[in-house]
Order: structure tokens, then C-alpha cells, then sequence
């Protein structure tokens, strides 16, 4: 949540801070600020909604400040507000703040600094920060003096945060500091900067210092120096990042969500890489798991959230038919707090885009704290995830900036089947299958770009349902996983309320909400399931339900409103096409609408906080 930047060289830094923010706006939006220090004195200035809102705030274009913090919020204490919005000052003015996660003993600290004559105007828990700082800066001297009041003040800290300080008395310093919060720092020549991921400040710089929680980086014009959490000196190298900058640009498509659809097939072809060969074994270079090993696993868990859970469940399958271990999918937030039984022969899988989210990370520490072997599958290198697992694979789809997942979705299945393949080549099971299985893979791009010249008979029935209030999606074994997500996608750029269900269990129950004109979508793309889906689709149609069936089956067309016809592909990896037209459909309902289809309402791309 919230998108944090940071730029200390010669240049002015307010456009290159709200430049920043722009980019990661898609990671909260409800306000926006960015402080400089100005000749003697720092400079805040913010305001609810847009970070474009701040083009309008007066004075901003005189800032003449070289170094400066930037944030857009995604509000967790305190509505948003112009007085909540980040950067925040101590009641001196002398440290500006800003800040990404939640501080949990707040109020705690709040009163223990109210206590001390601190006073407060914003109802955030961030505002505790710089006065705390503040507190501590009063008793020390010396040259580590700002240096080890940011220490203090975040040795007092519960939670999770992702800080960048800066102090009127140093207006040559920016410090910053992070733990559980994503945060990284872009190394210039003669500047340097920060951000919450690094897409948005890859148009200046490649290379990257990646900092673990709770160690301390003091940024200066020409140089970075890194401390431990008791500010020991440590040594970092940069890292040196391959996208490219215009991978996180909209190059001609309307919204990120549409380019990043379409950019399925280079996705997909990149995450394969060169770990397939029809005729030899599946590789995976960072893993080196051996027969014995997997032989001792009784369990595999695969935890993860949203839309990265229901790549998840897609992922079991593949595990449970082509290795024969059993698989159980769990929600992070769940998992974390349910005493699942995990010890050291359990496998323990965590999938991100982001490698941020919180609850996913809790939950892999508490799987590492009883004894299982983790691996995480993320799309960003360095992520929070990657460092904290065992092992780390990743799926290579590129940034994704529109706040629903679509290309990180086809990617982590793509990964994680190629996952189970490894496996099963490992134990040599079901030879035959998983040999198909890879040839169907390398096929799959091509009809990947088949399926997207579909798009507009998806957009031609998304203008016709539009205005509905409800819709239901149905599906049977893997259609089901694909039922969810698609459900999930169109209520969040949509706003329609919308439901998935196993096709079968519609009549124990939800039966009862179908009436006249009801959108039903049903997805048939497993051949031994599709007779029995058409069924349960008849048994809508029959209460006046209007129906949309994606399928690679050859079913009667008229028995439906819509029939959207997708390749043919081997049912481990149908859910890379099938949830094409969904996204599709979702995509353009959102249009239709007028909504914002990259930035929905409530929702940020990165759930840094439980
Ligand atoms: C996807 O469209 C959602 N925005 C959301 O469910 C997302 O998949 C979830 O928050 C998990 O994110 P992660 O993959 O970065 O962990």
C-alpha cells in the first residue's frame, strides 16, 4: 500500500518526486505530498485525491530544493485528508516523514509523546515517526546525531514501515529505513533515489541497492552507506535490473490492465525460458531438489492471496495428478493464524507478484519457525518474499502496474505447473502425460494470441450486460479456479457483485438468486466435465438466466446467449486461456462503465499491511 519516492543530486527534486509518484500511484491514490529542504526550512506540501492534484497546489513550481520525499497514500489510520496525507513534520519542523506500513503501539507512543508536550494534527499513526525522532535528536550530539535518533525512534517501533527522513539540519542527508514494507534505492551518477518498487524510477537508473529489515541507508549526493539495526557499518553491492523502462509504460493502449492482457504470450514464453525441453527434463537452476528429498514429503501447502491464491489452486492440480502428493491451498491471512500442522516434511509454496504482501511473508515465517522447506514465486527480484524463502523462483511477466493481476495470473500458473512437471520428473511419475504436457506447453503461446483475437466478441457482450447487479460464474474442477478468478476480476474493476461457484453446488443453495435476466457465465473446458456443466448451466437458463459459455468443447451454441469458443489445450493449463475472455469481459464492462479501469476504487496493487 502507498507509494513512496526519494531523490537526493543537483536537480530540482519536485518533478522527478511527483514524476515518481505518478508511476506508483497505482499502489494508493486517496492523497499525495512531497516535502524538500528548501534554503532553511523544509517544505511540505499535499492534498487528498490524485497525485496530479499536486500540479495545482500553489508554490510548488518555486520549490527549488534538491532533495525531497514523495508519497501517495493508501489511507490505514485516519481518513484521507489533506492533514492526514504524508509527508509528515515533527511539531519543530525540523524532520519531514514519510511513511509505508502501519504502526502497530501508535497510540502507545502517541500518548507517550503527548506526554512530553508533543502535539498532534492528523489522526495517522504516522505522525508518531518524526516526533519520535524529534525526542531522541534533543539528547544526542555528534555526527551520527540525525543517524541515531532515526535508530532510536525505530528500535520503539512495532509494525511494519518503510521510512524516508529528512532533516533541516542535514540538508545534505536523506535517511531511510524499512521493515516488512517494500522500499529500494536506485544508485545515479551524483544522485540517487528511492522508491517502493523499481519500475518507477528504472527510466534513471539500473542499478539498485536492495535493503533488509531494519538495516539503515544514509544517502548523500555522491554515496550510500548502509548500517545494521545497531548501525554497524555494512557493505552492499548494487544489483543490476534487465526490464526496461518502457515495460512500465502504456506504449498506445488505453490502461496498463488492456496492455498488460495482451502481453500474455511474451509473458508466458518468458517464464518458460529454457527451463522446458520437449525431450529432456524440466530445469529449475535455483532448485536442487533430489528423489530422496521429495520422497520424504507428505505435504505440500500453497499459500498465497487473491489472485495469486487462485493460481494456487490451478497449481495443486498439476501436483496432485502428475506428482501424487497431496496439496492443500490456503489464503495467507487464514493460514497465519490457524495453527496449520507444518513441520520439516511439508513443502511449503508462497506465490506474489509483488513479493510484498504482508500476510503471505507472515505466513512463510511461520512455516520456516516449524521446520518446512519454503519456496516463493514472485515476479520482482529482491522482493521481501524472495529473501525470506528457502528458495525462489520467478515468474518473468514483466512489471505489472494495473491494480488487477491478469499477466502475473497466466504467469504463476504457467510456473507452477512447469513447478509440478519438475517434480514429477524428479520422481519419475506419469512419463507419458508429463511429456504431452510439455509439448502442449511450448504450443501455448500461439494460442494464447489466438484466444486474444477474441477480444471483441468479448467487448460486443460486456456492452450488453454492463448495467447488471449481479453476476455468477460456474465451473467444474479446473473452471472452477478459473469461475473464481474471473469472478474476482470483474468485481474489482467493475463494482458488480459477483459470485462463483463449483457448477454443482449451485442447486444446494445460491439456485435461489437466479431470476429473470441474470448473467450467468459458465466455463466447460474440461471434456469428461463438460456434459455435466452444460446441465447446471440449463438449470439457470430454465429460471431466465442470460447465459455466457467460454469453452473448447463443441457444445450447441443455441442453447446459449453467448458462446465464446477458445483453442483447444491440454487441461493442465486451459486456465491460461480460458481466463482470457474473462478478463476481457471484465475489462470492458469496467469501460463501459466509465470506471477507472487501472486504479480501482478502495484497492491498491501491493497489500503491504494485514
Ligand atoms: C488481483 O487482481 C488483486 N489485485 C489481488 O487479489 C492480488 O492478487 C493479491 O493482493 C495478492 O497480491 P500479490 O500477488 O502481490 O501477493
Amino acid at each position: 500500500m502507498c507509494g513512496i519516492v526519494g531523490y537526493i543530486g543537483n536537480q530540482k527534486a519536485s518533478p522527478i518526486l511527483i514524476n515518481g509518484l505518478i508511476r506508483l500511484e497505482y499502489r494508493g491514490y486517496d492523497s499525495a505530498g512531497i516535502s524538500t529542504v528548501e534554503k532553511d526550512s523544509l517544505s511540505v506540501m499535499k492534498d487528498k485525491g490524485r497525485v496530479k492534484n499536486l500540479y495545482q497546489l500553489k508554490g510548488i513550481n518555486d520549490l527549488e530544493g534538491t532533495i525531497g520525499i514523495a508519497h501517495t497514500r493508501w489511507a490505514t489510520h485516519g481518513k484521507p485528508s489533506k492533514e492526514n496525507a504524508h509527508p509528515h513534520l515533527d511539531n519543530s519542523k525540523t524532520f519531514s516523514v514519510v511513511h509505508n506500513g502501519i504502526i502497530e503501539n501508535y497510540n502507545e507512543l502517541k500518548k507517550f509523546l503527548t506526554d512530553h508536550g508533543y502535539t498532534f494534527y492528523s489522526q495517522t499513526d504516522t505522525e508518531i515517526i518524526p516526533n519520535l525522532i524529534h525526542y531522541y535528536y534533543k539528547n544526542e550530539s555528534g555526527d551520527l546525531r540525525f543517524l541515531q535518533a532515526v535508530k532510536n525512534a525505530c528500535s520503539d517501533l512495532k509494525g511494519s514501515f518503510a521510512i524516508e527522513v529528512i532533516c533541516k539540519d542535514y540538508p545534505d542527508n536523506m535517511i531511510v529505513v524499512r521493515k516488512d514494507s517494500p522500499l529500494v534505492i536506485g544508485k545515479g551518477e551524483t544522485e540517487n533515489y528511492i522508491s517502493s518498487d523499481i519500475p518507477a524510477i528504472l527510466s534513471f537508473t539500473r542499478n539498485f541497492y536492495l535493503l533488509n529489515d531494519l538495516e539503515f541507508a544514509v544517502l548523500t549526493r555522491d554515496n550510500v552507506s548502509f548500517y545494521d539495526k545497531d548501525l554497524n557499518i555494512i557493505k552492499k553491492n548494487t544489483q543490476t535490473i534487465e526490464w526496461n523502462a518502457s515495460s512500465a509504460e502504456k506504449d498506445g493502449y488505453e490502461d496498463f490492465m488492456l496492455k498488460e492482457i495482451y502481453e500474455q504470450p511474451t509473458a508466458i514464453r518468458e517464464t518458460i525460458g529454457s527451463k522446458l525441453n520437449e525431450f529432456s527434463k524440466c530445469e529449475f537452476e535455483e532448485l536442487k531438489f533430489t528423489k530422496e528429498y521429495l520422497a520424504t514429503i507428505n505435504k505440500i501447502y500453497i499459500v498465497a492471496c487473491g489472485t495469486a491464491m487462485h493460481a494456487g489452486l490451478v497449481g495443486k492440480n498439476a501436483i496432485e495428478k502428475l506428482c501424487q502428493i497431496p496439496t492443500e491451498v490456503d489464503i495467507a491471512s487464514e493460514f497465519r493464524y490457524r495453527h496449520p500442522l507444518v513441520d520439516d516434511k511439508t513443502l511449503c509454496i508462497f506465490i506474489s507478484q509483488s513479493g510484498e504482501t504482508a500476510d503471505t511473508i507472515a505466513a512463510l515465517k511461520l512455516s520456516k519457525e516449524n521446520g518446512a522447506k519454503t519456496i516463493a514465486i514472485s515476479n520482482v527480484i529482491g522482493s521481501s518474499i524472495t529473501r525470506e524463502a528457502d528458495y525462489s523462483i520467478y515468474t518473468h511477466a514483466g512489471p505489472e502496474i494495473a491494480v488487477a493481476s491478469t499477466k502475473a495470473y497466466t504467469s504463476q500458473v504457467m510456473l507452477i505447473t512447469l513447478l509440478a512437471i519438475y517434480f514429477a520428473d524428479i520422481l519419475d511419475r506419469n512419463t507419458t502425460t508429463v511429456n504431452q504436457l510439455k509439448t502442449d506447453i511450448m504450443n501455448l503461446p500461439k494460442k494464447i494470441d489466438e484466444t486474444l483475437k477474441l477480444s471483441e466478441v468479448v467487448k460486443d457482450f460486456s456492452k450488453k450486460v454492463y448495467q447488471e447487479k449481479d453476476i455468477f460464474f460456474l465451473g467444474r474442477g479446473i473452471d472452477e479456479a478459473v469461475a473464481r478468478e474471473g469472478s474476482l476480476k470483474l468485481k474489482e474493476i467493475s463494482y458488480i457483485h459477483s459470485e462463483s461457484y463449483p457448477a454443482g453446488e449451485l442447486k444446494h443453495g445460491p439456485i435461489a438468486l437466479i431470476e429473470n435476466g441474470i448473467t450467468v457465465v459458465g466455463i466447460m473446458t474440461d471434456k469428461n466435465l463438460v456434459e455435466k456443466t452444460i446441465s447446471n448451466i440449463q438449470e439457470v437458463i430454465t429460471r431466465g438466466a442470460k447465459t455466457l459459455v467460454i469453452t473448447n468443447q463443441n457444445v450447441d451454441k443455441n442453447m446459449f446467449n453467448m458462446t465464446i469458443k477458445i483453442p483447444e489445450v491440454n487441461p493442465f493449463i486451459s486456465p491460461i486461456l480460458s481466463v482470457i475472455p474473462l478478463q476481457l469481459f471484465s475489462y470492458y464492462i469496467s469501460k463501459e462503465k466509465g470506471l477507472d479501469v487501472d486504479k480501482p476504487r478502495n484497492l491498491a496493487k501491493s497489500v503491504t499491511v494485514e
